[in-house]
């Protein structure tokens, strides 16, 4: 367990970035934080060293967004919108966990025992300003 602060949008992105080149294929990151604490900035830093090449934007209204064309598939599901579980079965979450490539997991803390055991948790906590305390 490893916590580090970022003192910028940047610096998270960076730390995104570099947790990207340790991912395999069928690993899930779930990200827990509150609202602003940078959990999409994290996760277009992994989109980029991963490789992807579009935006990535946070799927709140579409709850799940899926990037082809890095090194693995992305599939970036927010949980953020849904209220209970049948819901989140729903959309079939299931099966983005099975999926080969990374499936990453924002706002996962809401439905903790839906997560996988294998699940590589990232909680983001807003300290003063532009601070966050990342922990992995
Ligand atoms: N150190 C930092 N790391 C990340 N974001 C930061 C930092 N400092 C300031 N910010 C700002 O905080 C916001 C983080 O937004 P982001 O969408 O990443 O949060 P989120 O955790 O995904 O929120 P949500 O729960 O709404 O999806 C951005 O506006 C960003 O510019
Ligand atoms: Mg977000």
């Amino acid at each position: 367990m490893a916590s580090i602060i970022s003192h910028s949008p940047q610096e998270t992105q960076e730390l995104g970035r570099q947790l990207a080149a340790s991912l395999r294929r069928g690993d899930v990151l779930a990200l827990a934080g509150d609202l602003g604490a940078g959990k999409t900035q994290f996760t277009k830093g992994l989109a980029a060293g991963l490789g992807v090449e579009s935006d990535v934007t946070s799927p709140t209204f579409t709850l799940v967004h899926e990037y082809d064309g890095g090194r693995l598939p992305l599939i970036h599901i927010d949980l953020y919108r849904l209220d209970d579980e049948q819901e989140v079965l729903g959309i079939g979450l299931d099966d983005y966990l099975e999926s080969d490539g990374v499936t990453l997991i924002e706002w996962a803390d809401k439905f903790e025992a839906l997560m996988p055991r294998g699940a590589r948790w990232v909680r983001f906590q807003i300290l003063d300003g532009d601070e966050r305390e990342i922990t992995l």
